[in-house]
């Protein structure tokens, strides 16, 4: 049995503790949050102890994994803890940080003594995601040639209205559209050069809706749109243009109306992160959590990598960079 321990008891350590109650071989033994209601909120859902002390709870509890939910920004410094703390594992929601340098130090932590470390790129356990990767690896649609993604969905407001800050969270850029550039760089292999534009910029505002276009060392292009300003649900679609056909996908949250203009959301009417609503049995959140666990049991590397999580923030900065720049970005003028 996997005593896991929730760093962070919002929107993410709440979804993320219930996976685990789902899961056969793992318990919710502790969760820590800054705030201590939270904290004891989540606990008292999974008959755990609540900390504001993390250092404190993994004295106490000795857990086997650490899972980390706290806002992008403290990523790496709990990571980078828990690292030190002998544990069999240790999950951390996606961005992987919010700079390069925070990747380059969770990854040399963990390096260090030797803990398995998970980034919770949930997309990679989306069937339709694995079923198009599939798809296009088995020759689908012949030679892909370009490619389209759209996510969308209402503005996030949560703790302390981190998303709207861009300092903490990097738009929706850095927080939502990495899930389409991790799957884009598993399927079609590394990116080369980014060119990005969104309406608001790090003026981060609720209407806010980003283009970002990416060529792959392949040749492939991928154009990667992502907004805040879908109020009726979570959308996303995408097509795979290749030499032999095409490949269309078309999600809608069944509540979507057909026609809906976006205004603002207020604070009082908004909810944490809205994330695709999922029919099936076990969903991808769970799935991806029962992957991780099952390698730490059969002592194997698991399907996203530190490494890949990294490359994802790559190319996510990348973006924010060309923004910014209001040009396009190599990868290369990022990392060597
Ligand atoms: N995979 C996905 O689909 C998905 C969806 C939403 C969010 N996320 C990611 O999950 C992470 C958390 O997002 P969220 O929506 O749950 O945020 P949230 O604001 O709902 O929850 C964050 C919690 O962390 C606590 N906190 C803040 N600073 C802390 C600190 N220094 N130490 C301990 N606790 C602290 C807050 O009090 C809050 O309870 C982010 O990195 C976000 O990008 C992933």
């Amino acid at each position: 049995m996997f005593q896991v321990a929730i760093v962070g008891s919002g929107g993410m350590g709440s979804a993320h503790a219930g996976c685990y109650a789902a899961i056969d071989n793992a318990t919710v033994v502790g969760a820590m949050d800054i705030r201590l209601e939270a904290a004891q909120s989540l606990a008292a859902r999974h008959n755990a102890k609540a900390y504001t002390d993390f250092n404190r709870m993994l004295d106490e509890l000795r857990p086997d994994i650490v899972d980390i939910c706290v806002p992008t920004p403290w990523h790496a410094e709990y990571v980078c803890l828990a690292a030190e703390a002998e544990l069999k594992g240790i999950v951390c929601e996606k961005p992987m940080a919010r700079t390069i340098a925070d990747c380059d130090r969770m990854i040399s932590a963990c390096e260090q003594t030797n803990t398995p470390l998970f980034i919770a790129h949930v997309l990679r356990f989306f069937p339709e995601f694995i079923r198009a990767k599939e798809l296009v690896d088995a020759g689908a649609v012949g030679q892909p040639v370009t490619v389209r993604t759209r996510r969308g969905g209402p503005f996030p407001h949560a703790w302390s209205d981190w998303y709207a800050n861009y300092e903490w969270s990097g738009s929706l850029v850095l927080d939502m559209i990495i899930h389409d550039f991790d799957w884009l760089r598993w399927t079609f292999g590394e990116v080369e050069r980014v060119m990005a534009k969104s309406v608001y910029g790090k003026n981060i505002s609720e209407l806010d809706y980003a283009l970002v276009t990416l060529r792959f060392k392949s040749g492939v292009m991928a154009h990667v749109e992502g907004t805040w300003a879908d109020p009726s649900g979570f959308k996303v679609s995408f097509e795979i243009a290749g030499d032999k056909g095409i490949l269309d996908y078309n999600f809608n949250q069944p509540t979507s109306p057909p026609f809906q203009i976006a205004q603002k959301v207020t604070k009082a009417q908004g909810v944490g992160v809205a994330v695709p609503e999922s029919p099936l049995a076990i969903s991808p959140y769970q799935a991806e959590l029962s992957h991780f666990l099952s390698c730490l049991e059969q002592g194997v590397t698991p399907s996203v990598t530190p490494a890949d999580a990294k490359a994802a923030v790559v190319i996510s900065l990348a973006a924010l960079s060309s923004m910014e720049a209001e040009r396009p970005v190599r990868i290369s003028e990022l990392v060597s």
